[in-house]
């Protein structure tokens, strides 16, 4: 049985929109859909897989809600657990911080002992940099719903059958 708990920091409902995409078309038996602001972390024991999502505010912020429970996160024992992450940002106005929340997020756990699935090649996007982006390629799926919103539901379906293999 697979159980996923999919967490977001959201402010203006993109990212929450994507979270609940993703867990549709998951159809996973166990779905944990929770907004960062209001998750009980200790649920996440029972979790194997876990994706966590972001948008990015001010140049290159964290969403506000992740900003405050980031300790909370790196509380966490995520030994053995599959993590995989999104992100969404604006590759046009932002193109010097784009999607760099969801780079932030991953460093906040880095080598805490899970295994790190859903990598994406940059291929496709026009941006200048990104926190997100280590080894050549973006550290989960990057969204962008202000200039690209037409490429994101192909993008989002090539990365949840990229991941769903990998879960436990
Ligand atoms: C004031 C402001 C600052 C932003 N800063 C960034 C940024 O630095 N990098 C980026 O990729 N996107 C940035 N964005 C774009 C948002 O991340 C994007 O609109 C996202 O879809 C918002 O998702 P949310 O509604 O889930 O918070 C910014 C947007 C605003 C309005």
């Amino acid at each position: 049985m697979k159980n996923i708990a999919i967490i977001y920091g959201s402010s203006t409902d993109n990212t929450k929109n994507v979270a609940r995409k993703i867990a549709k078309k998951l159809s996973a038996e166990n779905v944990l859909l929770k907004d960062v602001s209001t998750v009980d972390f200790s649920d996440l024991a029972n979790c194997s897989n876990i994706i966590l999502g972001t948008s990015t505010w001010g140049l290159g912020d964290l969403q506000d809600d992740w900003n405050s429970r980031i300790p909370e996160l790196q509380k966490v024992d995520l030994t053995g657990k599959t993590l995989a992450f999104f992100g969404l940002g604006d590759s046009s106005s932002y193109s010097d911080t784009f999607a760099d929340g969801m780079g932030l997020l991953y460093e906040a756990i880095e080598g805490k002992g899970f295994k790190h699935v859903g990598e994406t090649s940059t291929d496709g996007y026009s941006f200048d940099s990104s926190v997100a982006v280590k080894n050549g390629k973006f550290i989960g799926l990057a969204l962008d719903e202000d200039n690209e919103s037409n490429l994101t539901e192909q993008r989002l379906n090539a990365w949840i059958e990229s991941i769903i293999p990998e879960l436990q």
